[in-house]
């Protein structure tokens, strides 16, 4: 049996296998520039996060419709449900599609009909989190959260993502400061390829409680004292960081020395049909090339639910 886990770091579009980007193709007319799955695999080498966000873009075109959406979120569900999770905290980038003439609705609403069902389903409790693309402008992030407001039933919170040097976390002052106003949770893409400071930025400007990646607090002791002390969930992930090259290897990986320094880590999978696997792959991976004991990966287990936003009785149900 896996041990059961919380997933606080998921882009639902990176859950996009290959095979369903076929299905979806044919099913919308949609061409692909790829012969076949296994050839589109082939093109999963990243030298970097924007090789990557590039491709990630790219295979976007083939959700079109609420159906998409909720089979996307289906497939995500049945094999984090087969890997341990129990509850999932799930992201999405409504810019990415609302770009391509896909309506914010139409993306909720289809997500809504695989988490809806979920708990029913496959024993997965959820959460939604609108990201905003931070190489897009202020107000298109404004604008965002203004499309989402008839739907804020149904997001739990508000995140940062894609390409993040050069465009720190101050930018978003003004929505994080709407989205807390409205009651949101708030979390940010910090200290994946972006330096230190914009860790702090994001805890101090956005407000943010958790912290998603935060790897390069590790070049940082002040920081790290700070995150520890405040008890600032990071949400690591492992193979994401070997396949965008933010480690050389998973043996380099500073998770140990992170745990050892009393930082909330938690480990998860980020874009698993991109990067090589799912929660339950990411939680192996370490403890085979990392070494990592039951102890560790016990705590690892227990800080998903501590960080996650379920409630405490709901907690204890998923745990
Ligand atoms: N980093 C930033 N943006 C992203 C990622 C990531 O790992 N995955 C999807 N969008
Ligand atoms: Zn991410």
């Amino acid at each position: 049996m896996p041990l059961p886990i919380a997933e606080l770091h998921l882009h639902i579009e990176g859950t996009l296998e290959p095979e369903l980007a076929f299905e979806l193709a044919a099913r919308n007319g949609v061409a692909l520039p790829y012969a076949d799955a296994e050839e589109l695999r082939k093109a999963y080498e990243f030298a970097d996060l924007q090789s990557f966000l590039n491709l990630y873009y790219e295979l976007m075109a083939v959700l079109r419709t609420e159906r998409d959406f909720a089979d996307l979120a289906d497939a995500y569900l049945a094999r984090a449900a087969a890997q341990g999770v129990r509850h999932a905290e799930i992201f999405f980038d409504p810019q990415a599609h609302t770009a391509r003439g896909v309506d914010i609705g139409t993306v909720v609403e289809g997500l809504w009909r695989a988490l809806g069902n979920s708990e029913a389903e496959h024993g997965v409790s959820t959460r939604l989190i609108l990201c905003f693309l931070r190489d897009e402008s202020a107000e298109s992030a404004l604008e965002t959260l203004e499309a989402a407001k008839p739907y804020l039933d149904r997001i739990t919170g508000i995140g940062l993502d894609s390409a993040e040097v050069g465009h720190p976390p101050v930018k978003f002052r003004e929505v994080y400061e709407t989205a807390a106003g409205l009651g949101l949770r708030r979390v940010a893409h910090a200290g994946e390829e972006g330096p230190p400071e914009y860790i702090t930025e994001a805890l101090d400007v956005l407000g943010v409680e958790r912290v998603d990646h935060g790897l390069r607090c590790v070049e940082d002791p002040e920081l790290v004292a700070r995150l520890v002390r405040e008890r600032i969930p990071l949400t690591l992930c492992p193979l994401s960081n070997v396949r965008l090259r933010t480690v050389d290897t998973l043996a380099d990986h500073p998770l140990p020395a992170m745990l050892d320094a009393g930082l909330l880590c938690t480990v998860n999978s980020d874009d698993p049909a991109y990067f090589g696997g799912y929660a339950g792959d990411n939680f192996d991976a370490v403890r085979r090339t990392l070494g990592l004991g039951e102890e560790r990966l016990r705590e690892l287990a227990r800080n998903s639910f501590t960080a996650s936003f379920l409630e405490d009785d709901e907690e204890l149900r998923a745990r």
